[in-house]
C-alpha cells in the first residue's frame, strides 16, 4: 500500500458553540488547555503518518495557519487546504484530492477525539485492505448521528444520516479510512436536503458499487465536541487522565489529585482539586477550583470559586459569591460581581451568549 495521509478537517460554520466561532475556529478551544486539533494531529504522528492537509475555512485559516505552524513540532508535515465555503465532509475531500492524489488516508474530523489515536485501525487498514474502513461506537441517541446497518458478516450494507427510527445503534465515529476510490464517490453524489455534499452518502456509493466497506467498534471514548457539553465533557475525560505535576509557585495554598500547575502560573490562599489544569499566567487569588476545570493562560481567579468549566486565554472571574459551574468563558471575558449600589446585573455580551442566573 501506499503512504497514508491524513486530512483534517477544520472548516466548517461552527454554528453550534457559537458565540465562541464568532471570533475563534472551533477546533481551536482547547480541551485541557490544548487546541481540540491538535489531539488529531498527534493521533496521526504516533500512527507514523507524515503529510498531512489541513482543510480550513475563510474566516478561520489564517488563525489555524498561524496556530498550528508547518507541523514540524509535531514531527509532520502539514499542507493547509482553503475550502471556498463548508458545503460537506465529502465536498472537503473532494477539495483536498489534489493534495492526496491516489494516496489512502485517514480523515479526521478537527473538532472530535478519540480515546487511544489511531494506530490500531491504521494497522487494520493496511491489514485488510479494504476499500474503505469506518469506525462505529455504540450509543444512546443514534437518532443524533449517522448510523450504519450491518451485515451477518460484518461488513457495512447500509449508512442513514440521523434516522427518525434507527434500525442499529452504531454511529458513525469522525475518523475514517479511504483508498483513492471515495473521489470518484464523492463526484458521483448529489447534495443533501441541507445542501451538503454528505460522507455518508459517498461512503454508501462505495457500497452500492460493490467495494468493500468495513466496520471497526472503537473500544474507548469519543467525543465530537461541536456543543458546549460535549466541550466540557472532552475536558472531563482528557483531564481524567492527565499526570499531575506542579511547577508553578504555590503560596498557603492545597492542590488535591490529579492537578497540572504550569510554570509561571502563582497561586495565593487557593485549594485546586483534580482533576484540575492551571496554565502559565494564571493568578489564583483566594479562590477553590474544583474538578474538571482548566485554566487558561494569564487568566485572573480572585475571590471565586470555579468548577468543571474551561476558561480561555485571559479570562477572569473576580468576586462571586456563588459557584461558577458548567461553564465555557471565551478570550478575555471578565466576569465580577461588583459591590456598588444599585444591586443589578450588567452585562456586555456577543450574539448568541448564553448566561444563567440562579
Ligand atoms: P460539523 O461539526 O459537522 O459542522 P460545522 O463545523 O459546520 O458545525 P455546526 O454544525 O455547529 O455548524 O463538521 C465537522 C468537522 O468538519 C468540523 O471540524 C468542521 C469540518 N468541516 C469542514 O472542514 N468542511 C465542511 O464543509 C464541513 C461541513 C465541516
Amino acid at each position: 500500500m501506499k503512504d497514508l495521509r491524513g486530512l483534517i478537517l477544520s472548516g466548517g460554520k461552527g454554528t453550534r458553540l457559537r458565540p465562541i466561532t464568532h471570533t475563534s475556529a472551533k477546533q481551536l478551544v482547547p480541551v485541557a488547555n490544548k487546541p481540540v486539533l491538535f489531539y488529531g494531529i498527534e493521533a496521526m504522528a504516533a500512527a507514523g503518518i507524515r503529510e498531512i492537509g489541513i482543510i480550513i475555512a475563510p474566516e478561520t485559516g489564517d488563525e489555524i495557519r498561524e496556530v498550528t505552524g508547518d507541523g514540524s513540532r509535531f514531527g509532520v508535515e502539514i499542507t493547509y487546504i482553503p475550502q471556498s465555503a463548508p458545503l460537506g465532509l465529502a465536498h472537503a475531500v473532494l477539495t483536498a484530492e489534489p493534495f492526496l492524489n491516489d494516496s489512502p488516508f485517514v480523515m479526521y474530523l478537527g473538532d472530535n477525539l478519540l480515546q487511544g489515536g489511531i494506530e490500531e485501525l491504521v494497522a487494520a487498514f493496511r491489514a485488510g485492505t479494504p476499500d474503505a474502513l469506518i469506525l462505529l461506537t455504540q450509543v444512546e441517541d443514534p437518532e443524533n448521528y449517522g448510523v450504519a446497518e450491518l451485515n451477518g458478516d460484518g461488513s457495512v450494507t447500509r449508512l442513514v444520516e440521523k434516522p427518525k427510527e434507527p434500525a442499529t445503534d452504531l454511529a458513525l465515529v469522525g475518523v475514517y479510512m479511504f483508498t483513492a476510490g471515495i473521489h470518484d464517490a464523492a463526484r458521483a453524489i448529489e447534495p443533501s436536503r441541507r445542501g451538503e455534499l454528505e460522507i455518508t452518502d459517498a461512503i454508501q456509493h462505495l457500497v452500492n458499487s460493490g467495494r468493500r466497506v468495513e466496520p471497526h467498534i472503537v473500544r474507548g471514548w469519543w467525543k465530537d465536541t461541536g456543543r458546549l457539553d460535549d466541550m466540557l465533557e472532552a475536558n472531563r475525560l482528557i483531564l481524567d487522565a492527565i499526570e499531575p505535576q506542579i511547577d508553578g509557585e504555590l503560596i498557603d495554598s492545597v492542590v488535591d489529585g490529579r492537578v497540572i500547575v504550569e510554570g509561571g502560573a502563582t497561586l495565593i490562599r487557593a485549594t485546586v482539586r483534580g482533576p484540575a489544569v492551571i496554565a502559565a499566567g494564571a493568578r489564583l487569588t483566594d479562590c477553590y477550583v474544583g474538578p474538571y476545570t482548566a485554566i487558561g493562560v494569564d487568566c485572573e481567579l480572585q475571590n471565586a470559586e470555579v468548577e468543571h468549566s474551561i476558561l480561555l486565554a485571559g479570562s477572569s472571574v473576580r468576586n462571586l459569591d456563588g459557584r461558577m459551574e458548567s461553564s465555557l468563558l471565551g478570550r478575555n471575558v471578565r466576569i465580577r460581581r461588583d459591590h456598588s449600589q444599585p444591586r443589578a446585573f450588567r452585562f456586555m455580551v456577543g450574539d448568541n451568549s448564553e448566561i444563567g442566573i440562579l
